[in-house]
């Protein structure tokens, strides 16, 4: 029904694919990384430990940890030159285009870095997650003027994102725990979504031969979409319009309701999930509690509950079993860290990079079964016709 036609072989020619990496229930609300379920990894662990399990498939000891964040430190910095790329973007140049582009780019200052090599695979995957990071603080610091911030050995994977952004000559940014342990949790929740679009297309591209920077640039620009990843962005977006609205919440269920009306409930319903994406459950309880410790009274949170509540109990979003996904609440922590709404899919595509990696990886390494991937259509144009010459036509 989607144009696929199943085939029996080969990845992507049946929109399908065994992968070792992540399970998903969506009957039931499971999310599981490596056989583990998502609420325990999300409560236990730090965004640096979660990407390690999905690269290498186990979760790490303490000195294996200590070397994937030694590697993190190590290759934090950009080149230099790269750094003068920001100063032909413009003002306004879309953070995610900005991604996009300059991991694209990577690959020219860091070629040896493509290796598929088992033993190099730590060394490989900390190398892009670390730049990725640099590379959008610097994207943001330079959209608002500031001087960049370079990271720093003594400070965490989200520690230092943090302190990348917000930190300035005139009024040092103290990094804030309970902010650290909700971005590294933020970051966890994103980290892999079996073959949702970005993904798919990391696979996709990767399957032509095509390196991991290219694989991955294409992967960022596939989750910009607000069907996709950009749905962060389009969430806080839509709540906003309601608060200028004086909360219509009618007008705009209506509008979501109505079949001629391109308007979605944006950060509502998931291809996959009919049930509550266990992700948004654990991103609302967050989002109470991080605002809570930041002392930050954001308006958006009660409409985006009242919202929730409301579509809940309506037949509409119930027979279609569309409940909130990872999109809907996600917006209102970043705003409250004081990270603008045009970074929150830059920020998706970050804490996404381990699971972009991951699969490239089991794909390329997988070359019994790795074959470009072609899928096919159910053809309904116009049947075989004859020729009409130019000057006979009418
Ligand atoms: C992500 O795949 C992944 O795993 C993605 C992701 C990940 O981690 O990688 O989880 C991240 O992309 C989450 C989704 C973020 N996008 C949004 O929040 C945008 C709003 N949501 C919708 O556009 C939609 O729900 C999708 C795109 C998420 C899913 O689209 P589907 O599966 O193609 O759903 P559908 O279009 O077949 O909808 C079925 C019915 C339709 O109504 P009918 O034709 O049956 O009358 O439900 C309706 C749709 O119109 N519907 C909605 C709706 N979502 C679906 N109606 C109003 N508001 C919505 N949000």
């Amino acid at each position: 029904t989607t144009g696929y036609i199943t085939l029996d072989s080969g990845y992507m020619n049946t929109g399908s694919c065994n992968s070792q990496i992540t399970f998903l229930d969506g009957e039931k609300g499971i999310l599981n990384y490596r056989g583990y379920e998502i609420e325990t990894l999300a409560e236990n662990c730090s965004f640096v430990e979660v990407a390690y399990l999905l690269l290498i498939g186990e979760l790490p000891t303490q000195k294996q940890l200590n070397d994937f964040r030694e590697l993190l430190s190590r290759y934090a910095l950009i080149h230099e030159d790269m750094i003068h790329f920001f100063d032909h973007f413009p003002p306004n140049a879309p953070p995610m285009a900005i991604l996009s582009n300059m991991v694209n780019t990577l690959q020219n200052y860091y070629p040896e870095m493509t290796s598929e090599s088992e033993e190099e695979l730590p060394e490989i995957a900390a190398r892009i997650l670390s730049k990725i990071r640099t590379i959008a603080a610097f994207s943001y610091k330079k959209s608002v003027g500031h001087p960049l911030v370079y990271p720093r050995y003594d400070l965490s994977y989200c520690g230092n994102f943090l302190n990348m952004m917000f930190d300035k000559p005139v009024k040092p940014y103290v990094v804030h725990p309970e902010v650290v342990a909700t971005l590294n949790k933020l970051l966890i929740l994103h980290a892999d979504h079996e073959q949702n679009c970005s993904t798919s297309t990391v696979r996709l591209v990767g399957s032509a031969g095509v390196n991991l920077y290219t694989s991955i640039s294409a992967g960022i620009s596939a989750l910009w979409g607000p069907l996709h990843g950009g749905a962060n962005q389009a969430v806080v977006e839509m709540l906003m319009a309601i608060h200028r609205d004086n909360n219509d919440f009618e007008k705009y269920i209506k509008k979501a309701k109505d079949p001629n009306d391109p308007f979605r409930l944006t950060g509502f319903g998931h291809r996959v999930y009919k049930t509550f994406d266990p992700r948004a459950t654990i991103i609302k309880r967050a989002c109470a509690k991080t605002l809570k410790a930041l002392n930050v009274d954001d308006p958006l949170l009660d409409i985006a509950m009242e919202l929730e509540d409301i579509a809940r109990n309506d037949d509409y979003f119930i027979s279609r079993n569309l409940y909130p996904n990872v999109d809907f609440y996600s917006g209102i922590i970043y705003r409250a860290m004081g990270i603008p709404t045009n970074m929150f899919t830059v920020m998706f595509a970050m804490g996404r990079l381990p699971g972009w990696i991951s699969h490239w990886r089991e794909m390329m390494l997988d070359t019994k079964n790795l074959r470009i991937g072609r899928p096919r259509q159910v053809y309904d144009g116009p049947k075989q016709r004859d020729f009409i010459p130019l000057h006979e036509r009418v």
